[in-house]
């Protein structure tokens, strides 16, 4: 599957401008620059694919990706969000995004996991577990993955994976497997793609 290209399919603003679900859709979410645009680089190959950037509110669109060749499979598309809690755009651009990505999450029936991603230094923070919460009441089936994991010696990433297990034990509609990865160092990258293929059925 990912050695396929992987393309730039569309950007939609508002949640009416969403393209009729066909095949699976993952979705990578989390708070403003944890990684989400970068980690989709890395583990479709495809540096500046999605874009990134070092100031927090780059990606501002829900953006589609997905492979040109689906050797006739059923097509499988990756959804760059906005990242969450970003407080220092305006506040009517924060609602809006805020709402087009709850929209999406509770309306998608083709959406299939959502990674919510979490910074390894910081752990879930208040906005990370207000996510959890809608997705546990959405029923859509999310799972955390650790990013940065460079940043951090071993004891410590071992501790916050725990620590997060443990998090995530009684919410209904988390998959209980934590997944730790660096975008810049490559670590934990084939676990995304294994499990985005198995989503997909490869
Ligand atoms: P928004 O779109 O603004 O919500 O951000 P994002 O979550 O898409 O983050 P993005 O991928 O743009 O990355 C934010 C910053 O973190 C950039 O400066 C990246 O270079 C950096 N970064 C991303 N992944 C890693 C990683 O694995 N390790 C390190 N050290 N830095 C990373
Ligand atoms: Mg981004």
């Amino acid at each position: 599957l990912f050695a396929r290209p992987w393309e730039f399919v569309t950007s939609v603003a508002r949640y009416d401008q969403l393209v009729p679900p066909a095949g699976v859709e993952v979705a990578f979410a989390g708070r403003s620059n944890v990684g989400k645009s970068s980690l989709i680089n890395a583990v479709t190959g495809r540096n500046g694919l999605a874009r990134t950037s070092n100031t927090p509110g780059r990606t501002q669109l829900l953006n589609f990706f997905s492979t040109a060749d689906f050797g006739g499979a059923e097509p499988i598309t990756i959804v760059d969000m906005p990242g969450y809690g970003y407080a220092e755009a305006p506040k009517k651009t924060v609602d809006a995004w805020t709402n087009l990505i709850f929209d999406y999450l509770r309306g998608r029936p083709n959406l299939r996991r959502v990674f919510v991603l979490v910074d390894a230094r910081h752990g879930l923070k208040g906005n990370d577990l207000a996510a959890l919460k809608a997705l546990d009441t959405a029923a859509v089936t999310y799972q955390i993955v650790l990013t940065k994991a460079d940043k951090v010696k071993p004891p410590a990433l071992e501790k916050l994976v725990s620590q997060t297990i443990e998090a995530i034990g009684r919410r209904p509609a988390a998959f209980p497997q934590i997944i730790a990865t660096s975008s810049e160092k490559g670590t934990g990258l084939d676990e995304v793609r294994a499990t985005i293929a198995e989503i997909g059925g490869f």
